[in-house]
């Protein structure tokens, strides 16, 4: 027989819904123990029957409306372990990871290729562990040019030399494609320099080469201005200062006006101290001993180039003193850009 004080007792023990469950097919289910009862009503005389059968019905209604109270009863409980379980101390320390940034020379390195590529160039690559004629002879700098004096690097037992600039990656560039060529070529170059605030033995270039027919200096100027303009703003200007450089003729560097003190040049100015104007590049048309060397024909083609340091522009953008700060990899210092 089924004893409601015996199942009143079993629901006020269990404490989670799975258990609950259980007791619930047990008495309700299919093949539960009310079914059974209704099975047996077969057995009954006809006019017992009715009556038994009402007396069931009530009883399984009477444990039904138990287990609905118990379900609630439970389903809160069950939500308040969880939440106590599950609590945020939203004092305890967190535990979030610090994500890292882009290093200032990366970003300005990004910002200045965007603009040339933005001005239809690709980029080409090529070795730190250059020949001295990739990074001198074919560059119109024999081996007795005081250039490559200027230029001390690495040398090794084997002929080979850390490059000291991106130039001879013009010469590998002109080596395998024909002309009209449109070229930048970002990368490390190496020079045996006391390290200081403005000088270490590595730094990076970003290298430009145009060769075409019919080019001309207006056509170096134009690039430079639109680019400077892009990189420090539409308010800058340019001036070339006739320069010497042994793979272009003519050459010059390339001074922006400052960006900070712009039209109230001031001696105090972090930037130019008082010039106006700072110091940006080296370029020039290319020579024609570099064209031939590299199988292009001077007569038919024109070429300019121009060459940059990544450091000094940086140190320009992000107002740092010291280039040494970039090679640090404090983090204090690199968690400023
Ligand atoms: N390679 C030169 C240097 O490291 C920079 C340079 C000057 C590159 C003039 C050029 C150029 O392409 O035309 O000092």
């Amino acid at each position: 027989m089924i004893d409601i004080n015996k199942i009143k007792n079993d629901l006020s023990i269990i404490n989670t819904l799975k258990e609950l469950e259980e007791i619930r097919i047990a008495l309700l289910g299919k093949k539960g123990e009310i079914a059974a009862l209704m099975q047996n009503l077969g057995k009954a005389s006809k006019e017992e029957r009715p009556v038994l059968g009402a007396k069931i019905n009530e009883l399984k209604k009477e444990i039904e409306s138990l287990f609905s109270i118990r379900r609630i009863e439970v389903k809160a409980e069950e939500l308040k372990i969880r939440l106590r379980e599950e609590m945020i101390d939203v004092t305890l320390p967190s535990s979030r990871k610090e994500f890292g940034k882009m290093h200032p020379l990366n970003t300005t390195m990004e910002n200045i290729k965007e603009i040339f590529i933005g001005m239809g160039f690709s980029v080409a690559e090529g070795p730190d562990i250059e020949t001295p004629y990739y990074n001198f002879d074919a560059l119109n700098i024999p081996k007795d040019h005081p250039a490559r004096a200027d230029q001390d690097t690495f040398y090794t037992e084997g002929g080979y030399l850390l490059r000291t600039q991106t130039s001879p990656v013009q010469i590998r560039v002109m080596e395998q494609q024909k002309p009209p060529i449109k070229i930048i070529a970002p990368g490390r170059v190496f020079r045996s320099d006391d390290v200081d605030a403005t000088h270490n033995p590595y730094f990076h270039q970003i290298e430009g080469l145009v060769v075409d027919k019919g080019l001309t200096m207006a056509d170096l100027k134009g690039t430079l201005l639109a680019f400077s303009r892009e990189l420090f703003g539409q308010d800058v200007n340019i001036r070339l200062r006739p320069h010497y450089f042994p793979f272009t003729e003519p050459s010059a560097e390339m001074d922006i006006s400052c960006f900070v003190c712009k039209d109230e040049i001031s001696a105090s100015c972090h930037v130019c101290k008082g010039e106006g104007f700072i110091e940006l590049l080296g370029c020039g048309m290319v020579h024609p001993n570099v064209l031939k060397a590299c199988g292009i024909d001077p007569t038919v083609y024109s070429g300019f180039a121009f060459g940059m340091g990544l450091e000094r522009i940086a140190m320009q953008r992000f107002k740092v003193n010291d280039l040494r700060l970039f090679f640090e990899n404090d983090v204090k210092f690199l968690n400023q850009f």
